[in-house]
């Protein structure tokens, strides 16, 4: 039996409104109070962070960020301070999506630095480390996720992982409706506990590795089975909230 508690997480993106935010978290916390073993997070756009910190105040549903700048503070518009986010109450951020990384030029040296800038503000950065289809294809996969995290405990050392989650998720499987297959999916979870057992065996095993990628309610049992996996990172179906539960409660 394992003695890391599951988690998992709800990651919105880019979607939602004031009044459709308000009735999810109506039902995700209806359900969430009727008893699960996971710990659940959300992770709203930035605009609605306050208004979820008052929403959740008085459940067990914990609040986190997709993003954050790497700065504390000075003229960089339209960023966010880690600061900031912890005055909201958020207790997790996501460091490094894969979305971040394509979309937006983060490298591995920035994500590294957005994780420490998480946790010298008392939060818990989500590491989302996890290859391309043409690198999988290329046999690349295990030197992708080696040289993501690699980058990262070379900047904030081995120690860090004791108050970081990581979140595997292979960037063919994101938001295409292609999920991992459960051996898949552990190979590489086993492989990022490995790696970091080279440098602390504690750390690792203590360490929490969710995988992402198409996790709906028909395949999260097989995949939370699993060994080394710890919980999951939830885009899309994180948005309907009977399908997020069904998620959260199928946790070991
Ligand atoms: P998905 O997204 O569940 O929609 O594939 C997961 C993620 O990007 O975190």
């Amino acid at each position: 039996m394992s003695k890391r508690q599951s988690l998992v997480a709800g990651n919105w993106k880019m979607n939602g409104s004031l009044e459709s935010i308000g009735q999810l978290v109506a039902a995700i916390s209806q359900g969430v109070s009727e008893g699960t073993e996971a710990e659940v997070l959300l992770c709203p756009p930035y605009v609605y962070v306050a208004e979820l910190a008052g929403l959740l105040e008085k459940t067990d549903i914990r609040l986190g960020a997709q993003n954050v700048s790497h700065l504390e503070s000075g003229a960089y518009t339209g960023e966010v301070a880690p600061s900031m986010l912890k005055d909201f109450a958020c207790e997790y951020v996501i460091v490094g999506h894969s979305e971040r990384r394509m979309l937006y030029s983060e490298n591995d040296v920035r994500v590294a630095e957005k994780f420490i800038a998480v946790q010298a503000n008392g939060m818990i950065p989500i590491l989302c480390i996890g290859e391309l289809l043409e690198e999988r294809e290329s046999n690349c996969t295990e030197e992708v996720i080696a040289r993501q995290l690699d980058a990262v405990i070379e900047l904030a050392g081995i120690m860090a992982f004791k108050a970081a989650v990581i979140a595997y998720e292979p960037v063919w499987a994101i938001g295409t409706g292609k999920t991992a297959t459960p051996e898949q999916a552990q190979e590489v979870h086993e492989f990022i506990r490995l790696r970091l057992a080279r440098h602390d065996h504690e750390t690792a095993e203590g360490v929490r590795i969710l995988y992402g990628g198409s996790v709906k309610a028909d395949n999260a049992k097989q995949l939370f089975e699993l060994a080394d996996i710890d919980g999951g990172l939830i885009g899309g179906a994180s948005l309907v909230a009977d399908d997020f539960l069904t998620i959260c409660h199928s946790v070991r």
